[in-house]
Protein backbone atom coordinates (compact mmCIF):
# COMPACT_ATOMS: atom_id res chain seq x y z
CA UNK A 1 0.00 0.00 0.00
CA UNK A 2 1.59 3.18 -1.12
CA UNK A 3 2.00 6.62 1.00
CA UNK A 4 -0.50 5.43 4.01
CA UNK A 5 0.89 4.71 7.12
CA UNK A 6 -0.61 2.82 10.23
CA UNK A 7 -0.84 4.80 13.51
CA UNK A 8 0.03 3.30 16.95
CA UNK A 9 -3.00 4.29 19.36
CA UNK A 10 -2.52 4.97 23.37
CA UNK A 11 -5.76 3.38 24.46
CA UNK A 12 -5.47 -0.06 23.83
CA UNK A 13 -8.39 -3.19 22.94
CA UNK A 14 -7.54 -4.50 26.36
CA UNK A 15 -8.43 -0.86 27.92
CA UNK A 16 -11.11 -0.35 26.53
CA UNK A 17 -12.43 -3.68 27.09
CA UNK A 18 -11.89 -3.89 30.72
CA UNK A 19 -13.25 -0.23 31.70
CA UNK A 20 -16.23 -2.65 30.27
CA UNK A 21 -15.60 -5.23 32.25
CA UNK A 22 -16.01 -7.95 29.74
CA UNK A 23 -13.98 -10.03 27.33
CA UNK A 24 -15.11 -8.81 23.50
CA UNK A 25 -15.74 -10.82 20.65
CA UNK A 26 -17.85 -11.76 17.54
CA UNK A 27 -20.62 -14.13 17.80
CA UNK A 28 -21.37 -14.36 13.83
CA UNK A 29 -24.79 -15.79 12.86
CA UNK A 30 -25.21 -17.57 9.46
CA UNK A 31 -28.36 -19.47 8.12
CA UNK A 32 -30.37 -18.53 4.89
CA UNK A 33 -32.34 -15.70 4.41
CA UNK A 34 -35.51 -16.31 6.74
CA UNK A 35 -33.79 -19.09 8.99
CA UNK A 36 -34.11 -16.71 11.73
CA UNK A 37 -31.28 -15.23 12.48
CA UNK A 38 -32.14 -11.42 12.89
CA UNK A 39 -34.59 -12.54 15.46
CA UNK A 40 -32.21 -14.65 17.22
CA UNK A 41 -29.83 -11.87 17.39
CA UNK A 42 -32.10 -9.42 18.39
CA UNK A 43 -32.95 -11.21 21.36
CA UNK A 44 -28.86 -12.15 22.24
CA UNK A 45 -28.47 -8.74 22.48
CA UNK A 46 -31.60 -7.72 24.52
CA UNK A 47 -30.25 -10.56 26.61
CA UNK A 48 -26.66 -9.80 27.17
CA UNK A 49 -28.05 -5.99 27.25
CA UNK A 50 -30.11 -7.01 30.40
CA UNK A 51 -27.05 -8.97 31.91
CA UNK A 52 -24.94 -5.62 31.34
CA UNK A 53 -22.73 -6.42 28.46
CA UNK A 54 -22.24 -3.70 26.16
CA UNK A 55 -22.98 -5.00 22.46
CA UNK A 56 -23.51 -3.94 19.21
CA UNK A 57 -25.95 -5.64 16.30
CA UNK A 58 -24.92 -5.56 12.70
CA UNK A 59 -28.13 -6.55 10.53
CA UNK A 60 -27.97 -7.73 6.78
CA UNK A 61 -30.77 -5.87 5.88
CA UNK A 62 -30.07 -2.69 7.70
CA UNK A 63 -26.14 -2.63 6.56
CA UNK A 64 -27.27 -2.76 3.15
CA UNK A 65 -29.58 0.12 3.43
CA UNK A 66 -26.64 2.11 4.47
CA UNK A 67 -23.00 1.54 4.17
CA UNK A 68 -23.15 -1.27 1.36
CA UNK A 69 -26.30 -0.16 -0.39
CA UNK A 70 -23.95 -0.12 -3.56
CA UNK A 71 -23.49 -3.62 -3.27
CA UNK A 72 -26.15 -6.31 -4.83
CA UNK A 73 -26.45 -10.13 -4.38
CA UNK A 74 -23.77 -11.60 -7.28
CA UNK A 75 -20.96 -13.88 -6.12
CA UNK A 76 -18.38 -10.72 -6.02
CA UNK A 77 -21.06 -8.47 -4.09
CA UNK A 78 -21.34 -10.87 -1.53
CA UNK A 79 -17.81 -11.20 -0.81
CA UNK A 80 -16.96 -7.58 -0.77
CA UNK A 81 -20.19 -7.18 1.35
CA UNK A 82 -18.59 -10.27 3.79
CA UNK A 83 -15.51 -8.39 3.77
CA UNK A 84 -16.36 -4.92 4.59
CA UNK A 85 -18.52 -6.79 7.52
CA UNK A 86 -15.61 -8.53 8.99
CA UNK A 87 -13.25 -5.44 9.05
CA UNK A 88 -16.69 -3.66 10.73
CA UNK A 89 -16.75 -6.37 12.87
CA UNK A 90 -13.07 -6.32 14.06
CA UNK A 91 -13.10 -2.55 14.50
CA UNK A 92 -16.13 -2.76 16.91
CA UNK A 93 -14.13 -5.55 18.82
CA UNK A 94 -11.16 -3.13 18.96
CA UNK A 95 -13.69 -0.64 20.72
CA UNK A 96 -14.36 -3.71 23.24
CA UNK A 97 -17.68 -4.27 22.66
CA UNK A 98 -19.66 -8.06 22.23
CA UNK A 99 -20.54 -7.73 18.75
CA UNK A 100 -23.33 -9.59 16.76
CA UNK A 101 -23.14 -10.02 13.67
CA UNK A 102 -26.08 -11.39 11.12
CA UNK A 103 -25.47 -12.02 7.59
CA UNK A 104 -26.76 -15.18 5.41
CA UNK A 105 -22.64 -14.88 5.00
CA UNK A 106 -22.89 -17.71 2.32
CA UNK A 107 -19.78 -18.73 1.40
CA UNK A 108 -17.18 -20.98 3.81
CA UNK A 109 -14.16 -18.53 2.53
CA UNK A 110 -15.43 -15.45 3.74
CA UNK A 111 -16.50 -16.74 7.01
CA UNK A 112 -12.85 -17.89 7.33
CA UNK A 113 -11.57 -14.55 6.22
CA UNK A 114 -14.02 -12.63 9.27
CA UNK A 115 -12.40 -15.72 11.57
CA UNK A 116 -9.03 -15.48 10.46
CA UNK A 117 -9.10 -11.48 10.92
CA UNK A 118 -9.19 -11.74 15.30
CA UNK A 119 -7.76 -14.03 17.68
CA UNK A 120 -8.69 -17.54 18.21
CA UNK A 121 -11.21 -17.34 20.96
CA UNK A 122 -12.85 -14.20 19.56
CA UNK A 123 -15.15 -15.83 17.43
CA UNK A 124 -17.91 -17.65 17.59
CA UNK A 125 -19.73 -19.26 14.71
CA UNK A 126 -22.81 -19.65 15.02
CA UNK A 127 -25.12 -21.85 12.71
CA UNK A 128 -28.55 -21.29 12.22
CA UNK A 129 -29.47 -24.93 10.72
CA UNK A 130 -33.00 -24.23 9.33
CA UNK A 131 -33.70 -26.46 6.08
CA UNK A 132 -34.51 -24.72 3.36
CA UNK A 133 -38.04 -25.95 3.11
CA UNK A 134 -38.77 -24.33 5.82
CA UNK A 135 -37.46 -21.07 5.38
CA UNK A 136 -39.09 -21.39 1.60
CA UNK A 137 -42.52 -22.37 4.19
CA UNK A 138 -42.27 -19.46 6.26
CA UNK A 139 -41.16 -16.69 3.21
CA UNK A 140 -41.48 -13.85 5.61
CA UNK A 141 -40.75 -11.15 2.84
CA UNK A 142 -42.11 -13.30 -0.40
CA UNK A 143 -38.67 -13.59 -1.63
CA UNK A 144 -38.92 -17.13 -2.17
CA UNK A 145 -41.56 -16.87 -4.21
CA UNK A 146 -40.01 -14.12 -6.08
CA UNK A 147 -37.34 -15.98 -6.71
CA UNK A 148 -39.05 -19.32 -7.73
CA UNK A 149 -40.90 -17.39 -10.17
CA UNK A 150 -37.40 -15.61 -11.84
CA UNK A 151 -38.27 -11.92 -10.18
CA UNK A 152 -35.21 -12.04 -8.25
CA UNK A 153 -31.48 -13.95 -9.42
CA UNK A 154 -29.06 -14.79 -7.30
CA UNK A 155 -31.46 -15.81 -4.75
CA UNK A 156 -29.35 -18.01 -1.68
CA UNK A 157 -30.57 -21.65 -1.49
CA UNK A 158 -32.20 -21.42 -4.76
CA UNK A 159 -30.28 -19.83 -7.56
CA UNK A 160 -27.10 -19.22 -5.51
CA UNK A 161 -25.48 -21.52 -3.19
CA UNK A 162 -25.19 -21.69 0.61
CA UNK A 163 -22.21 -23.00 1.95
CA UNK A 164 -23.04 -24.63 5.35
CA UNK A 165 -20.40 -24.99 7.65
CA UNK A 166 -18.66 -27.78 9.26
CA UNK A 167 -17.16 -26.54 12.32
CA UNK A 168 -19.52 -23.69 14.30
CA UNK A 169 -18.39 -23.56 17.76
CA UNK A 170 -22.68 -23.72 18.23
CA UNK A 171 -25.56 -25.08 15.82
CA UNK A 172 -29.09 -23.92 16.08
CA UNK A 173 -31.67 -26.53 15.15
CA UNK A 174 -34.97 -26.01 16.36
CA UNK A 175 -36.65 -22.77 16.31
CA UNK A 176 -37.00 -22.42 20.21
CA UNK A 177 -35.58 -18.46 20.44
CA UNK A 178 -35.65 -18.51 24.46
CA UNK A 179 -33.48 -22.29 24.35
CA UNK A 180 -31.22 -20.59 21.20
CA UNK A 181 -30.42 -17.59 23.73
CA UNK A 182 -30.23 -19.76 26.64
CA UNK A 183 -27.47 -21.73 24.53
CA UNK A 184 -25.39 -18.97 23.25
CA UNK A 185 -24.98 -17.13 26.42
CA UNK A 186 -24.03 -20.74 27.68
CA UNK A 187 -21.13 -20.86 25.94
CA UNK A 188 -20.06 -17.27 26.13
CA UNK A 189 -20.35 -17.10 29.91
CA UNK A 190 -17.90 -20.79 30.04
CA UNK A 191 -15.83 -19.97 27.38
CA UNK A 192 -15.86 -15.67 26.82
CA UNK A 193 -17.23 -13.74 28.91
CA UNK A 194 -16.38 -12.42 32.10
CA UNK A 195 -18.35 -10.30 34.59
S1 LIG B 1 -25.09 -11.95 2.13
O1 LIG B 1 -25.31 -13.17 1.31
O2 LIG B 1 -24.36 -10.93 1.39
O3 LIG B 1 -24.47 -12.28 3.43
P1 LIG B 1 -27.02 -10.36 3.53
O4 LIG B 1 -27.18 -11.06 4.84
O5 LIG B 1 -26.16 -9.14 3.50
O6 LIG B 1 -26.57 -11.43 2.40
O7 LIG B 1 -28.47 -9.91 3.01
C1 LIG B 1 -29.48 -10.85 2.95
C2 LIG B 1 -30.86 -10.21 2.93
O8 LIG B 1 -31.07 -9.50 1.72
C3 LIG B 1 -31.91 -11.29 2.98
O9 LIG B 1 -32.37 -11.52 4.30
C4 LIG B 1 -33.03 -10.75 2.11
O10 LIG B 1 -33.93 -10.01 2.89
C5 LIG B 1 -32.36 -9.78 1.17
N1 LIG B 1 -32.15 -10.26 -0.21
C6 LIG B 1 -32.49 -9.58 -1.32
N2 LIG B 1 -32.09 -10.24 -2.43
C7 LIG B 1 -31.50 -11.38 -2.03
C8 LIG B 1 -30.86 -12.47 -2.73
N3 LIG B 1 -30.77 -12.51 -4.03
N4 LIG B 1 -30.36 -13.49 -1.97
C9 LIG B 1 -30.44 -13.45 -0.64
N5 LIG B 1 -31.00 -12.44 0.07
C10 LIG B 1 -31.53 -11.40 -0.61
Amino acid sequence: MNNITWHNQSITKEQRAMIKNQNPCIVWLTGLSGSGKSTLANALEVKLHELGYHTYLLDGDNIRYGLNSDLGFDEKSRVENIRRIAHLCKLFLDSGLIVISAFISPFKEEREFARNLVNKNEFIEVYINTPLEICEQRDPKGLYKKARNGEITNFTGITSPYESPDKAEITIYVDELEKNVAKIIYYLQNNILRK
